[in-house]
């Protein structure tokens, strides 16, 4: 499965390899870990995006949430996020979710996760 190998370099710190594309099944989301960072991985179709792994509302993993019409239900209080953006698409949630770009190169699934200054 996922590999949580670091390829970073001096031209591209920030992007981090989590595995290979096909770790991530179709219509799912992925736990991973990038940068120290928990992140969930989720593929639709040929899209894959990924989001900080913790509700903005609480303590609860996107990860082990419901995935629907394009968004992510929190397990704990069923607030909805954009898979696409972290935007809030239903409360309780008020407070968007971090996203972070995602790419496929040489086969490898990469996240670029940068901390916030
Ligand atoms: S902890 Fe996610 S909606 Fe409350």
């Amino acid at each position: 499965m996922q590999t949580m190998t670091d390829t970073a370099s001096d031209t591209d710190a920030a992007w981090h390899d989590v595995g290979e594309p096909d770790d991530f099944p179709d219509g799912a989301v992925w736990p991973v870990i990038a940068g120290g960072m928990a992140i969930a991985v989720f593929r639709q179709g040929d899209s894959l995006h990924a989001l900080h792994d913790l509700c903005t509302h609480g303590n609860a993993r996107l990860s082990d949430g419901y995935i629907e019409n394009g968004c992510v239900e929190c397990p704990l209080h069923q607030g909805l996020f954009d898979i696409c953006t972290g935007e809030t698409r239903g409360g309780p949630v008020t407070e968007a979710v971090r996203s972070f770009p995602v790419q496929v190169r040489a086969g490898r699934v990469e996240v670029s996760v940068q901390r916030k200054a």
